[in-house]
């Protein structure tokens, strides 16, 4: 009795150092503030008097912890655990195997079919009360169950007459670091990276548990730890033993550890001579390695792995193919139940006539040759994580291989942790695209979820934006792409504006003028950053390097990492041919698609210069000549730039003042950015164009040589 009133002090304690403590994002959306609205709170602390968490394991000690500070933290007074359900407005969550209340329910028939992580919410009655159930086959069903009702007390949504059923879409929900283990991260823009392996396996810093917490609220359950451009060190003991400490904490948020593996690993960290996939002690090397890992970590995920790419080891420099490479590994894994995610962001290191193609080329010809614990691990574009890019034309081409896509999180042609962009539309628009692979509706989302092709292997990966930084992110607002990915790979039919809502709940405010202002900007965003960067399907034109800013100039080193090799300008017009009559990129899309991108009276607007080399004076759908549009479309992204910052000064009461500052100045880098990226690529583009810039539009404000020589000082990032 002494310890429980300790523990309800301390609950009380923490809340009150919640309330006093100032908004630096570090809660994410994981805030539990007590509900504002009197009537709500009224309403909930009515309908939710108690929880019980039958059973006992790990895993339900984290949903009973987190139950425990959601629900005093919502609710506004201490909610320890109760001692039974016999009263109105009792949570009981657990699994029929803890013969306990949700055993008593008989939910068999409506348990099966959810699987591993799905759960039911149920309001029901019990012994003549009125209570809460959150029922799943396995205690993650559970957690995840509880993560959802506390969401639904966080948005203010209704928790009563409750008959929900959720199951994950995907399996494997995963997110990418691109993390060293020197801690600094590849195209991170929020600190270093979270991975102390300097601390490790001794030290635990808090934050691992606070970072698996968060993913599990959002369904994610897997994490590579290490960067694509991978260090085979990782993969040596005592390595392997500051994983398993990392692994060791997330098992009970259901989140399972994976590696990337560097492919020349045999040579580097075993001292063999050769990498040759096909050689035996190659072969022996790997199943060595692969009992080594399950030894320290009985449920390590498997492997994410890029080869011969952008200079990374492969199979093919033993002449092998990717199959070759990825079954070595798979095959090393499979005694554990262990999986290989082997990217096809592959090009090599002589130029191809179009690199849009070759992923397509290189692995088409391998479908079916792959083992069945191989995904491959696709780009949503078939260039590199551009504002905007046609969907990837391998989804659906290789009907016998497991495919998921890589979105990427961060912001690294999107103006990294600075600019506010909500990328939840961009997945959206990749996973709605209609492949037409076996006829319509063939959607990446039915390609990626395994139900068009029949594949139960079903992942998706997100290249994390997260850091050490305070706020997690950087960009206060850079958390919601974070969350948005986990939500999207759980249910890919959810929609981006649904979600931007859901995270402006929990993350800011409940006021609706506010909720629909914010929803209103994020929405807005991606589409707004695509007028100021690339509007028209222009892509790749960003500053070499650190890709933050224009550079439609670059025009040395490799032909593909120059902006002109994308944009082709010349005094005819602009865009890269990918026509027929091009590089016949067209012709890796499937009909109808190859002959509505394919024609240039057909081809969507935003897409034009993707496909086509279009004339200065090509008429446009708004009545203006191409050039004039080009003009318009930056202008406008540079003044909605400015309407975003205008916006967020209408919510300024609305929002707690640090976060609203902190956004507000981040809003104005944003707008002078904007504006930076409409005068450089006008003035550039008119050199060929000759034309001149449209009356109505303001003139940039310096002349081209300014901007080329312009240089960031200020910007996130490795430098
Ligand atoms: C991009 C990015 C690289 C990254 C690569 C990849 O090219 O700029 O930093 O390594 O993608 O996805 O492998």
């Amino acid at each position: 009795m002494k310890k429980r009133t300790l523990r309800i002090a301390l609950i009380m304690a923490t809340l009150s150092v919640a309330v006093l403590r100032a908004e630096d994002g570090s809660r994410l959306w994981l805030r539990y503030d007590r509900i504002d609205n009197p009537l709500l709170l009224a309403g909930c602390q009515k309908s939710v008097t108690g929880w019980i968490i039958e059973g006992d394991s790990p895993v339900l000690r984290a949903a009973a912890g987190e139950l425990e500070i959601g629900l005093s933290g919502l609710l506004g007074r201490a909610m320890p655990e109760a001692r039974s359900a016999r009263r109105h407005g009792s949570v009981v969550a657990g699994t029929p195997a803890a013969a306990g209340v949700i055993a008593s329910m008989g939910l068999a028939k409506e348990l099966a079919g959810l699987g591993e992580e799905g759960y039911l919410i149920i309001s029901t009655r019990f012994k003549r009360k009125n209570i809460t159930a959150i029922a799943a086959n396995s205690d993650r069903g559970v957690l995840y169950g509880v993560f959802h009702f506390l969401r639904l007390l966080q948005t203010g949504q209704e928790i009563t007459g409750l008959a929900i059923k959720s199951a994950p879409e995907i399996r494997i929900r995963i997110l990418n670091h691109w993390d060293n283990l020197d801690r600094t991260v590849e195209r991170g823009y929020a600190g270093r990276s979270l991975w102390a392996w300097e601390d490790l396996p001794g030290r635990l810093h808090p934050r691992y548990t606070e970072y698996a917490r968060a993913n599990a609220s959002i369904g994610i359950n897997g994490t590579v730890l290490t960067n694509v451009n991978a260090n085979a060190q990782v993969l040596t003991e005592s390595y392997l033993r500051k994983v398993a400490a990392l692994a060791d904490l997330f098992r009970p948020w259901g989140i399972r550890v994976y590696l990337t593996a560097r492919f020349s690993a045999p040579v580097e960290a075993g001292g063999l001579s050769t990498a040759d996939p096909l050689d035996p002690a190659v072969i022996a090397w790997w199943r060595d390695k692969a009992d080594e890992i399950y030894r320290l970590i009985p449920d390590f995920g498997g492997f994410l792995v890029k080869a011969n790419s952008e200079g990374q080891p492969g199979p093919q420099n033993y002449g092998r193919s990717h199959a070759d490479g990825a079954n070595l590994l798979a095959d090393a894994l499979a005694p554990h139940g262990g999986i290989v995610m082997w990217r096809a962001f592959v090009y090599d290191n002589n130029v191809p006539d179009d690199r849009a193609k070759q992923a397509w080329n290189e692995f088409v010809p391998l479908d079916g040759r792959f083992r069945e614990n191989v995904l491959i691990q696709v780009k949503n574009g078939p260039i590199d994580f551009q504002p905007r890019e046609p969907f990837h034309p391998l989804f659906g081409a290789m009907p016998g291989t497991a495919m998921m896509p890589e979105f990427q999180i961060t912001q690294e042609y999107l103006g990294a942790s600075v600019h506010l962009v909500y990328l939840a539309p961009l997945y959206e628009e990749c996973l709605r695209s209609d492949t037409h692979a076996s006829g319509p509706g063939s959607t990446v989302a039915r390609v990626i979820d395994g139900t068009l092709h029949a594949h139960s292997l079903t992942a998706m990966a997100g290249v994390a934006n997260i850091g050490d930084v305070c706020n997690w992110t950087g960009h206060p607002f850079g958390q919601a792409n974070w969350y948005a990915f986990g939500r999207l790979a759980w249910d890919p039919d959810l929609g981006s504006a649904a979600i931007a809502e859901e995270w402006i709940r929990m993350t800011f405010t409940g006021d609706a003028p506010a909720v629909a202002t914010i929803g209103k900007m994020m929405m807005a965003s991606r589409e707004i950053a695509v007028d100021y960067m690339t509007p028209l399907g222009l892509h790749h034109i960003m500053y070499y390097g650190h890709h933050y800013g224009p550079g439609p100039w670059v025009d040395s080193g490799r032909a593909d990492w120059t902006s002109v090799y994308y944009h082709r300008a010349d005094s005819l017009g602009v865009g890269f041919d990918r026509t027929p009559a091009g590089s016949d990129a067209v012709g890796q899309y499937f009909p109808p698609l190859r002959e509505l991108y394919g024609r240039l009276e057909n081809c969507p607007e935003e897409l034009l210069l993707w496909f086509h080399h279009v004339p200065w004076d090509h008429p446009m759908k708004s009545g203006r000549l191409l050039w004039d549009e080009l003009c318009f479309r930056y202008d406008a992204g540079v003044q909605s730039a400015a309407r975003l910052r205008e916006e967020w000064e209408g919510v300024k009461g609305s929002i707690d003042p640090e976060r609203f500052t902190e956004v507000a100045g981040l809003l104005a880098k944003q707008e002078r950015d904007a504006r930076l990226w409409r005068d450089a690529c006008s003035l550039y583009f008119q050199t060929f164009s000759g034309r001149p810039f449209p009356a109505d539009l303001a003139p940039p404000q310096h002349d081209l040589e300014w901007y080329k020589a312009h240089t960031y000082d200020d910007i996130p990032g490795i430098k």
